[in-house]
């Protein structure tokens, strides 16, 4: 884990609220593993001092890309931010993805949103390709589709309103594929909670492992505060974890769902 101060190389408009940010971060950029984020300070805040965290999306050579959505004040600043200004990194934290082995899981992926971001740099270090598949509210919240199919991914795409792929949820598509029967096929998400809520459910439904990336509150990003943790089956019972650390990615019949706020 580094901290550095890196250039912003481009930071360009995606799809109508998201945008993709490219800095040039070559103490972390090849440190880099699928499912990590980075803690970014955004200078020209007020409150800069406070991070907000990113999934790495891309790693190129000294570069890393980020692919987020305006939300609030400090991703409206990052998006209004140009070429050539800095930011600070803390990165890259977290305890990410299990890439499968050469010849193990088939993997099937699923994202909602930037949850694209999260298994990006999974989809193109895991030896076998699978099935991604993506939701969204709207055709505009659909991300990086062609860039997975790139990748040799074959690409379900599931919005609620029906403005492309199939109308209703990204687990209907999802489910559709497990009543198939297929060999060695292990589930790997980052999407909004009621999401891999879901997910989970349709593993313990299927008996197959998944591996989930949760999207917690941070403060510290390290480890230090406690302010993203969640609830881990122990014993008989469960513990807290924090999310910047033992996570942000958790097997899916680890977590607590009864007791997730
Ligand atoms: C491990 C991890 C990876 C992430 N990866 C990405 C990514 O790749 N792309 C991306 O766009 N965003 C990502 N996020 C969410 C991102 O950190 C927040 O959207 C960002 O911090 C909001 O900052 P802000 O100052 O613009 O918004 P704020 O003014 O802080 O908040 C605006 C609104 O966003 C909500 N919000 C803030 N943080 C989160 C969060 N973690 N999850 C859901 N809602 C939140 C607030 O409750 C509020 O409603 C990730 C979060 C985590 C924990
Ligand atoms: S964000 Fe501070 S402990 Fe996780």
């Amino acid at each position: 884990m580094v901290e550095q101060t890196a250039h912003i190389v481009s930071n360009q408009r995606d799809t109508d609220l998201y945008f993709r940010l490219v800095v040039r971060a070559p103490q972390i950029a090849p440190l880099v593993q699928p499912g990590q984020f980075a803690h970014v300070r955004i200078l020209p805040l007020k409150d800069a001092l406070l991070r907000r965290p990113f999934s790495i999306f891309q790693v190129a050579g000294d570069t890393l890309s980020i692919l987020y959505k305006t939300v609030g004040q400090g991703t409206e600043m990052l998006s209004r931010m140009r070429p050539g200004e800095q930011l600070n990194l803390i990165g890259p934290l977290g305890h990410g993805f299990t890439v499968p082995q050469p010849g193990g899981e088939n993997p099937l992926l699923v994202a909602g949103g930037y949850g694209m971001a999260a298994l990006y740099l999974l989809a193109q270090r895991s030896p076998q390709k699978g099935i991604a598949f993506v939701g969204g509210r709207r055709r505009v919240d659909i991300l990086c589709e062609e860039e997975f199919r790139a990748l040799g991914w074959e690409v379900r795409v599931a919005t609620e309103d029906g403005s492309q792929g199939e109308k209703g949820l990204v687990t209907q598509p999802l489910l559709a594929e497990l009543q198939r029967p297929a060999p060695r096929r292990k589930l790997f998400a980052c999407g909004p909670t009621p999401m891999l809520k879901a997910v989970a459910k349709l593993a313990a439904q299927f008996s197959l492992p998944a591996e989930l990336s949760l999207d917690e509150h941070m403060g510290c990003g390290m480890g230090v505060c406690l302010t993203c943790v969640v609830p881990v089956k122990a014993g008989d019972g469960w513990e807290y974890q924090r999310s910047c650390t033992e996570g942000p990615v958790f097997e899916a019949r680890q977590i607590a769902w009864e007791a997730m706020p």
